[in-house]
């Protein structure tokens, strides 16, 4: 009994023991891993009676990868491919995940990271992680964009490791995301739903889905749907946004690098990319907490406030039927899936506003009583 149990608790050993045929390491790769991926794909209960259970919707919890983001995916291959190359430095530009996982990652490497982030817009939650991973913060004043423009200058004058997702490595992690949904289901969803900002996440997910459907393991190509934020929604737009603004300041970006990817990866799977209001990014940060138990950061409930904005338009049924007669399927609801891309705790100050701690009360049961009652 004992050592079955510890053999469930070891048999994970992270994405790149898992998918390492689909991965560009060789014996010479030393695996830096924390076990990352294998991230539940939760049926959601609740949204699915809102949306009067015309689909199913199911939502991968990337949440619960080691340092609370997707992002740890990419980062086991980007920072084991620098180690195995020799570089004793990483660096990144960052909204504060790739920062937080990318601290992580070169710690365990024995690598030191700086990270380029623009300041004050980092939650508090990941720029702790950073600090607490021992990298060197450098906050400038500027944007993301900024941010990324001098890591890629750096990298031509510094023999450093290039942490984000413009590293094709980091792609290659993130991808089996795309992998492990379709294991789990059995086949490709209907329609795949994220949120999009600097654009690696959407590239990369395309790109798991076709190399799957070559392999044969799937029998179909997912709709692809990309969310971004009204006030950072280049994509949606047609053009660089020169100060963009949300909520959600994981996806706060103006130009994303991997553009033509993204735009590649929606017209591919025939799909579209979508701009959704800092309101209805809140709407759904709340119902995802509220109504599943789960706590996302804002960024990630951009997926369920694009999902919730293309139901309400109609999109799913006319493109479903579409799908239905081109693949002779004979499911009368479509797959969804979001991607739930980060965790709630990276952003405990959102939180905090969003729902408003009360005042503290008096010491007594009389006082909590009322409190209670008040309520109910
Ligand atoms: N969701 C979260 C929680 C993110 O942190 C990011 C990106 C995205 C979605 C968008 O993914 O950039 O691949 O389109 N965060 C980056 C960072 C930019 O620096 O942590 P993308």
């Amino acid at each position: 009994m004992e050592s079955d149990m510890r053999l469930l608790v070891t048999r994970w050993q992270g994405v790149i023991a898992h998918y390492r045929d689909f991965l560009p390491v060789s014996e010479k790769t030393p695996i830096i891993t924390l076990h990352e991926g294998n991230t539940p794909l939760i049926r959601s209960r609740w949204i699915e009676r809102m949306l009067d259970e015309r689909m199913e919707v199911y939502l991968k919890f990337e949440g619960t990868n080691p340092t609370g983001s997707f992002k740890d995916r990419g980062m086991t291959v980007a920072v084991s491919k620098a180690l195995e190359r020799g570089l004793t430095i990483g660096i990144c530009a960052s909204t504060g995940n790739t920062s937080a996982s990318a601290a992580a990652y070169c710690g365990v490497a024995g690598m030191k990271c700086a990270i380029v982030v623009p300041a004050g817009k980092i939650a508090a939650g990941k720029l702790s992680q950073a600090l607490a991973h021992g990298a060197i913060i450098c906050a400038v004043h500027g944007s993301f964009d900024d941010a990324l423009k001098i890591v890629r200058e750096l990298t031509k004058e510094m023999p450093v490791a290039l942490l984000n997702s413009v590293n094709p490595e980091r792609i290659e992690g993130q991808k089996t995301c795309a992998f492990e949904i379709c294991d789990a289901i059995g086949d490709a969803p209907d329609f795949h739903i994220l949120p999009v900002g600097n654009a690696g996440n959407i590239t990369s997910h395309w790109k798991g889905y076709r190399e799957y459907y070559e392999a044969k393991r799937i029998s179909q190509l997912p709709v692809m749907v990309g969310v971004q934020a009204e006030g950072a929604s280049p994509l949606v737009k047609g053009e660089p946004i020169a100060n963009p603004e949300t909520i959600a300041t994981a996806i706060r970006i103006g130009n994303p690098a991997s553009w033509h990817s993204a735009i590649r990866a929606r017209d591919e799977s025939n799909g579209t990319i979508i701009a959704v209001s800092d309101e209805a990014i809140v709407d759904a940060y709340r119902i995802l907490a509220r109504r599943e138990g789960l706590f996302v950061e804002p960024a990630s409930a951009a997926s369920v406030a694009g999902l919730m904005k293309l139901a309400q338009e109609g999109y799913f049924e006319g493109k479903f039927e579409e799908l239905r007669k081109e693949r002779n399927i004979d499911r009368d609801r479509p797959i969804v899936v979001c991607i739930l891309t980060g965790h709630g705790l990276k952003d405990p100050q959102t939180a905090l506003q969003t729902f408003q701690l009360p005042e503290p009360l008096p010491p007594t049961v009389n006082a909590v009583k009322r409190a209670i009652e008040q309520v109910i």
